[in-house]
This record gives C-alpha cells, structure tokens and sequence, in this order.
C-alpha cells in the first residue's frame, strides 16, 4: 500500500490510537499472526501495531520497499527502514518495540537507525550476535534452494524446530499452525530474508548504548536462541528484566502467551511510568 508517495507495509492494528503503541515484529518465516495469542492478553488495550516485515504476508517485497527507503540488496537495515517508514506515517514518533527472533534483529537494527522511536525494548527468543560463517552458508544455500525450487518446503521442517521438544509430539495444534503460516509465504520473501539475515552484524554495542527499559523474553527450551544467549543480552543492557518463559521452545508468543503477555505489559508501564 502506498500513502502520500511512501511504502506502507501491511499492519495489524489493534487499540486505539494515543498513548505509546507496542510495535510487534514478527519472526522467520511467519507475518503477525504469530502474536495473536499474546494481543489479547495485554492487559488495558493498548495500542498496538503489527507489521508484517518485507516479503512477509501481505506486505511489499523487500526489493520494492529497498528501492522506497533507499537501501541496496537484501538487509535487516531495510526492514528496519520500512517499520520506522510505516510508524511515523501511523503518526507514531516514540513506540515500545518488542521483536521475536528475526524481529528482535530488526528491532535492535531499529534501535541503531532510529533511537528516537523506541522508548522501550523487548526482545524475545533473540541474538545480538552475527551468524558463525557456517550458519551464514547454510543461509545463502536455503535461499538459493528456495529460488530454483520455487518453493518454501526447504524451511517447512523450521516448524518443528521453533518449538519446544515435548510439543513437537505433544501440541500437533501448534505444528499444524506454524505449518498453515509457513505455507503461506512466498518463495522470494524467504530467499530474501535468509539472505538479510546472513548479512546482519552483531548488535552487542547497540545493546550496550541502550539505555532505555528493556525485557528479554525467552523459551525455557529455545534451542535456536537459548536461555543463555538472553542471558548475555540482558548483561549488556543497562536496564532489563529477564523472563524465561516455562515449557516453551523459541516460539514463546504461541507455547506459552500468558508470560510473554505479561512481560510486555509490564514493560508499556515503565516506558509509562
Ligand atoms: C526466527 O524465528 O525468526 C528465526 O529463527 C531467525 C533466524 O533464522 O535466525
């Protein structure tokens, strides 16, 4: 969508507009369905905006909203570019970010590119640091996969993956959603993700420099991004709270919503305060 000459990308809105929103940023490869679970439990309504990234849903591509914000090839500096781009068009000029595994990349690409927006942080199932070069390469050879087949079935078993062990077997509810959200996105916006996140640097200093409230939110059975790897984030950051969220795997938002719910309410009301 296009308002006043500028990209829009396509966002779920919930609340009424007014105080500061909670901006959700959803993870790889999904769209903002994933926190429909956790929006409903955020105690007073707050305002609340998520977008679904570039390539993502029923966004624009990232080709197309690069060319709209102005950067070059596939790259989490994009995405950010395109959430600042879509909040300040909604008339959002302070928001709480909260992002979950590919969010929080591009939250904390947010929080380098455009500090001004994010008055609060929540980072959940996420890493500040770059991918190892193995994990770069295996990257790069998904998306090559996922172009040529022309297919995402190269990162379907990831719904397996994203959860916790016991609910791979035990919650075929849950794998059957991220199955129906995984199918429904496209080829090129996976190819192009998995390349911008290749290409991402380690944010450790940007976490570091922050120096607003934060909250790491993480799976008590992330294997993707474990609870010790929140741990660090949170001794980076001057101002943060920890919450492991008990019988999840990386995919908090859907395994176990009434913590992740809390945590982020409970982080609205220090921005607040
Ligand atoms: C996600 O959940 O967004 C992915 O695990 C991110 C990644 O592949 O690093």
């Amino acid at each position: 969508m296009t308002i006043d000459g500028l990209l829009q990308l396509h966002t779920l809105r919930a609340g009424a507009p007014g105080a500061v929103p909670l901006v959700l940023l959803h993870g790889f490869p999904l769209d903002h369905r994933m926190w429909f679970d956790v929006t409903p439990l955020l105690a007073g309504e707050p305002w609340v905006l998520a977008p679904d990234l570039p390539g993502f849903g029923t966004s624009p591509t990232g080709p197309d909203v690069a060319q709209t914000v102005g950067g070059s090839g596939p790259s989490i500096e994009v995405m950010a570019d395109g959430v600042a781009a879509t909040l300040r068009a909604a008339g959002v000029d302070r928001a709480v970010v909260a992002g979950l595994s590919m969010g929080g990349y591009v939250a904390m690409a947010l929080v380098e590119r455009h500090p001004e927006l994010v008055a609060g942080l929540a980072l959940l199932d996420t890493k500040a640091t770059a991918d190892a070069e193995q994990a770069r390469a295996r990257r790069l050879e998904i998306a090559g996969t996922v172009e040529i087949e022309d297919t995402i079935e190269a990162v379907l078993g990831m719904r397996s993956a994203l959860l916790a062990p016991a609910h791979r077997t035990g919650r075929p509810d849950l794998v059957e959603r991220l199955e129906a959200w995984i199918r429904d996105q496209g080829p090129d916006g996976v190819a192009w993700a998995q390349r911008a996140m290749a290409a991402r640097p380690d944010r450790s200093a940007v976490l570091a420099a922050f120096d607003g409230p934060s909250v790491v939110v993480v799976g008590e059975f992330d294997e993707l991004s474990p609870p010790e790897v929140a741990r660090e984030m949170v001794g980076l950051l001057s101002d943060a709270e920890l919450v492991v969220v008990p019988a999840a795997g990386h995919m908090t938002t859907i395994e176990n919503p009434e913590p992740v719910a809390a945590a982020l309410t409970g982080l609205l009301g220090r921005v607040r305060d």
